[in-house]
């Protein structure tokens, strides 16, 4: 196992994808992941799934549990002023929906599918090196803390936002442009019934809450925070306070329930991206070369985008020989990635309370709900950024082939 066509890095959602989507095309890869398959199935993080995005599960075969286990949403609701505005999905969008349905359900898929085949993926393997030049190569170490080599003819940089890929570009290559937002989440997962058939996102002078779920008896829900919270200063009952106050539960809102809370976190908040995402033959696909603040549900599906976008330009190159789509592979997902900036910040600043803000800026920020929540126009854009954006056309950049 020491050659193989693509060595992916990380197992998420991106290098488990692209790994599948080579597949079908007859590529091999090889997947390394620092962590152990347990952990990595069990790490709760995001939970909406794009139009698009649950539609290439189904198609790659592998959204069978999806189909009968997730909660496919019609809409949301944007709550300011007490008071609950619904955003309808199909009908501002064509027909569109989005899909509820936790991101390690869907590692957990893509892993059992992956590893029935008898493809390889390799847990409790840390990538410690890698070389992007014309002869590609990752060294990672084992558990047991053995050094291996993988000669490649490509490397994906899958590994997350913290991953060794990005940290392997020469500073000097790449551009980053960093937005640090001044507050985070506090999410937790937790057994008690949603208190709505679909999503809330609120905004309260208090600060943003989200109501979000991953089935008929599990919640799962966010409120703002401080950036440098600590999680000790919220026992159960003040988060479950917290919530009620922020969704107006006295004041005709929905009423939460507490649970037994199974899970709690601090997710912040940043926007980060790194242009280009290539260095030679190492390519940057998912939080490896850009973080998008939560609100909006983008994180994920951003990530499986990108891998779209590779794992077809790897087809070309390996079926045609062409490497027209290899070169623009960044130009194309960057366009993506930056109206999905756009879009996240857009949500983020709707809905989350600045410090900073005066009375005027608090007005403008009311004002910008209203407008969303009252005009066709203005809902159907914030509809369509949502439920996810068509994928951009690489048409233009394949040869014409009789
Ligand atoms: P990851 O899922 O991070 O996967 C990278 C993988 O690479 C990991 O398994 C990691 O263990 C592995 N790895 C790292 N370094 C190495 C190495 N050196 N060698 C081998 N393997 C390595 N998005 C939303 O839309 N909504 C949310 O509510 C939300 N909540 C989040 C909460 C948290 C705490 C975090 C961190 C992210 C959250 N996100 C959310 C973002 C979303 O989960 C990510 O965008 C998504 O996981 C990106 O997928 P990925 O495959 O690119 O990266
Ligand atoms: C969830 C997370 C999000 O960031 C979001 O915008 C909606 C839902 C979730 O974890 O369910």
């Amino acid at each position: 196992m020491s050659r193989t066509q693509v060595a992916i890095i990380g197992a998420g959602p991106a290098g488990l994808m692209l790994a599948h989507l080579l597949q079908r095309a007859g590529i091999e890869s090889v997947i390394v992941e620092s962590r152990a398959r347990d952990y990595v199935e069990s790490r709760v993080r995001a939970g909406v799934l794009e139009y698009d995005t649950a539609e290439l599960l189904n198609d790659l075969g592998v959204g069978e549990r999806m189909r009968r286990e997730s909660l496919v949403h019609r809409g949301i609701a944007l709550r300011f002023n007490d008071r609950s505005n619904r955003i309808d999905f199909p009908d501002l969008t064509g027909g569109k929906t989005v899909t509820v349905y936790g991101q390690q359900e869907v590692v957990k898929d893509l892993i059992a599918a992956r590893l029935a085949t008898g493809a390889p993926i390799l847990f409790e393997c840390a990538a410690t090196a890698i070389d992007a030049g014309d002869e590609p190569s990752i060294t990672y170490r084992d558990a047991a803390g053995g050094e291996h080599t993988l000669d490649a003819d490509f490397i994906a940089g899958c590994d997350g936002f913290h991953g060794a890929a990005r940290e392997a570009i020469p500073p000097d290559a790449i551009t980053v442009y960093d937005h640090t937002l001044p507050f985070a989440w506090l999410g937790i997962l937790a057994e008690t019934p949603p208190v709505s058939e679909e999503l809330i996102y609120v905004n309260h002078e208090r600060g943003f809450a989200l109501v979000s779920m991953r089935s008929r008896t599990i919640s799962r829900l966010y409120i703002q925070c401080r950036n440098d919270e600590r999680l000790e200063l919220w026992p159960d009952e003040r988060i479950w306070g917290e919530l009620r106050e922020r969704l107006g539960s006295d004041r005709g809102g929905p009423d939460v329930h507490s649970g037994k809370i199974l899970q709690k976190g601090v997710t912040p908040m940043r926007s980060f991206v790194c242009d280009p995402m290539r260095y030679g033959r190492l390519f940057l696909a998912g939080d490896s070369a850009h973080i998008v603040p939560p609100t909006g549900a983008k994180g994920m599906n951003l990530a499986i985008a990108d891998v779209r976008v590779l794992a077809e330009a790897l087809e070309a190159y390996y079926e045609h020989g062409e490497t027209a789509l290899l070169d623009a592979y960044s130009q194309t997902c960057l366009r993506r990635v930056w109206k999905t900036q756009r879009f996240s910040i857009y949500m983020t600043r709707m809905l989350h309370r600045f410090e900073e803000h005066t009375p005027f800026d608090r007005r403008i920020q009311l004002a910008e709900l209203d407008y969303v929540t009252s005009s066709r126009t203005a809902a159907a854009s914030l509809a369509e950024n949502y439920v996810g954006l068509p994928f951009e056309s690489t048409a233009g950049l394949r040869k014409v082939r009789t």
